[in-house]
C-alpha cells in the first residue's frame, strides 16, 4: 500500500451469511475493536436482508456497511434484483459489482458487471470492482492479459471523475475460498499490472489515486505480507471476515 497516495481499504464480503440477528451481534462484537482504527476504510458488503441491521449497529462507529450487488436498471422486470436507488434509499453508498461468483454462477459477463459499474456510479455510490483470472488462464501464462481486458472491459465508457468512486479488487479466482493465497509479489504483479492498465486509459494521476485491493483467502496470518507490496491497497474478505478476531488482525495489519 502507498498511503501517501491512496486510501487503504479494507473491506468484509459476508456473502451468503449472516441473518439480521447475527449481522447484528457481529457488529456490536467487532466494534469496539476496530474503534480509532482509522488508518483504512472499513467496510462490510452484508446480503440485502442484513443491510439495515448491520446499519443500525454501525451507527456512530468506523465502519461502513455496503452491499453485494446492484442492478443496472432503475426499476421493472427483474425478478430479484435491487437497484442503485432502493440501495440509496436505505441509506447504502459501497457496493460490490462483479465478484466471481456472480459471474461463475449466475451469468454475469463483464457487459453487465460493467452496465452494474455505470449505474451505481451514476447513483453516487462507491463501487468495489471485483475481477482477476481463473486457474487456467494462471496456468497458461495469461494473467497479465486477462486482467488488462477485463478492467478495459468492466471500466468501458466509465469518465475519469467516477474513477474516484472506483476501488478495484484483484482477486485470483483460484485464490477464493480455496485457502490457496496469492503470493505477495503476484499480487503485488497482478495490481501493478492493472494500475499500468488504468494509466492506460485515464493517465497516471488516476491510477496512482485508485485503490486496488487483493482477495482471496486472505487472513490474519498472510495479511501483513500481501498489505506491504507498494501496489496493494487494502484487501475484501470473504471467510476471515465472519470472525471479528481475525478481521481486526487484517486492519491491524493495514495500520
Ligand atoms: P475468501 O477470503 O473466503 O477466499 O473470499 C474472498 C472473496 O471472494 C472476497 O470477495
Amino acid at each position: 500500500m502507498n498511503p501517501a497516495k491512496r486510501r487503504t481499504v479494507i473491506a468484509g464480503n459476508w456473502k451468503m451469511n449472516f441473518t439480521p440477528a447475527e449481522a447484528t451481534a457481529f457488529i456490536n462484537e467487532i466494534k469496539p475493536m476496530v474503534a480509532g482504527k482509522d488508518n483504512c476504510d472499513i467496510i462490510f458488503c452484508a446480503p440485502f436482508v442484513s443491510i439495515a441491521a448491520a446499519m443500525e449497529a454501525a451507527k456512530g462507529s468506523n465502519i461502513v456497511i455496503g452491499a453485494e450487488n446492484v442492478h443496472y436498471e432503475a426499476k421493472g422486470a427483474y425478478t430479484g434484483e435491487i437497484s442503485a436507488d432502493m440501495l440509496k434509499a436505505i441509506g447504502v453508498n459501497t457496493v460490490l459489482v462483479g465478484h466471481s461468483e456472480r459471474r461463475q454462477y449466475f451469468g454475469e459477463t463483464d457487459e453487465t458487471v460493467n452496465l452494474r459499474t455505470k449505474a451505481a456510479l451514476a447513483a453516487g455510490m462507491r463501487v468495489i470492482l471485483c475481477m482477476g483470472e481463473v486457474k487456467e488462464q494462471r496456468l497458461a501464462g495469461i494473467t497479465n492479459e486477462v486482467c488488462a481486458m477485463q478492467i478495459k472491459l468492466d471500466l468501458a465508457g466509465i469518465s475519469a471523475e467516477d474513477m474516484k468512486n472506483v476501488i478495484i479488487a484483484y482477486e485470483p479466482v483460484w485464490a477464493i475460498g480455496t485457502g490457496l493465497t496469492a503470493t505477495p509479489e503476484q499480487a503485488e504483479d497482478a495490481c501493478a499490472v492493472i494500475r499500468a492498465t488504468i494509466a492506460e486509459l485515464y493517465g497516471n494521476e488516476v491510477a496512482e489515486a485508485t485503490t486496488i485491493q487483493y482477495g482471496g483467502s486472505m487472513n490474519d496470518a498472510n495479511a501483513a505480507e500481501l498489505l506491504s507490496k507498494p501496489n496493494v491497497d487494502g484487501g475484501l474478505i470473504g471467510g476471515a471476515s465472519l470472525v471479528a478476531k481475525k478481521f481486526t488482525a487484517i486492519v491491524d495489519a493495514a495500520q
